[in-house]
């Protein structure tokens, strides 16, 4: 995996972007900031520079959350229109309150499912780039939802994620296994970069690029992450402990389907 060259401090116009009401739930990119908000919103920059979203664009947006990265390709990359994926029908819910309070309901929209069950182009038919933020480690499985996207999206599509892997092919020890299960994380996407890149180049992906950020993703988030509520102190000591070990990275993912 190619490691990520040094980057300039966070945009200030980015420290502000969707506060207050921001509700991003992602492992953030640290560098330059230690506010989660500005973090969040810069790891969901990186995916959709990655992807080159721009004004032409139809977008999947897989695993959207509570929907700030669909608002964030329409105000800062221009594009025409995004469908989000969420399998929480009562999330999908708020997030359809929060596109209607932002005026976007005429260019975004969400639906709700598990994203390895539902192809792109029965999203959105005129689909061109394919996002995920800091998600693909839950699907079941990763490669099974990467396969999808292979067979089914047109060709000069792109598509961008941000993503645990392993750091290496060590097998993972019972540890490991009991902190992905914590974490929700199947034990079939333990998998490294070595491993990915191959699964990827097989199902005809090709420009395929993977940068490692670990350092500014997963050292940010244990290092500056609010120790609020349970599940982000446990996400917190959990990513230090497997950092300290070398056992985990981050990968920014960007490919296109010829
Ligand atoms: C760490 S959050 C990131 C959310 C959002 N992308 C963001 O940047 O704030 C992971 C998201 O993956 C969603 N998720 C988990 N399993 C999923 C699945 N099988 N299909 C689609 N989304 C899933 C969760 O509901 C959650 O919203």
């Amino acid at each position: 995996m190619s490691r990520s060259h040094p980057r300039p401090p966070v945009d200030p116009a980015l420290l502000n972007h969707g506060a207050p009401d921001a509700l991003w739930t992602n492992l953030g990119d640290w560098t330059g900031t230690s506010d989660y908000t500005a973090a969040a919103t810069a790891l969901a920059v990186r995916v959709g520079e990655a992807a080159s979203l721009g004004p032409g664009d139809s977008v999947v947006d897989y695993a959207c959350g509570y929907g700030d990265s669909l608002r964030l390709w329409v105000e800062r990359f221009g594009v025409r229109r995004v469908v989000g994926v969420e399998p929480d029908p009562q999330v999908c819910e708020r997030v359809r309150a929060r596109i209607a309070g932002w005026g976007l309901r005429d260019r975004v929209s969400i639906v709700a499912s598990r994203a390895e069950l539902l192809a792109p182009r029965r999203v959105a038919a005129d689909v061109t780039a394919v996002v995920c933020v800091d998600a693909a480690y839950h699907f079941r499985t990763r490669l099974a939802w990467w396969q999808m996207l292979a067979a089914d999206l047109p060709a000069g599509a792109r598509v961008a994620a941000s993503d645990i892997l392993m750091a290496d092919r060590r097998r993972p020890g019972p540890a490991l296994r009991w902190i992905a299960r914590a974490m929700g994380i199947p034990a079939e996407n333990l998998v490294d970069a070595s491993v990915l890149r191959t699964a990827l180049i097989e199902q005809g992906l090709q420009d395929l690029q993977l940068t490692s950020i670990g350092a500014s993703v997963l050292d940010g988030f244990a290092t500056h992450a609010p120790r609020r509520g349970l599940a982000m102190r446990v996400t917190g000591y959990s990513l230090r402990a497997l950092r300290a070990r070398g056992m985990i990275d981050y990968a920014l993912i960007r490919a296109i389907r010829r």
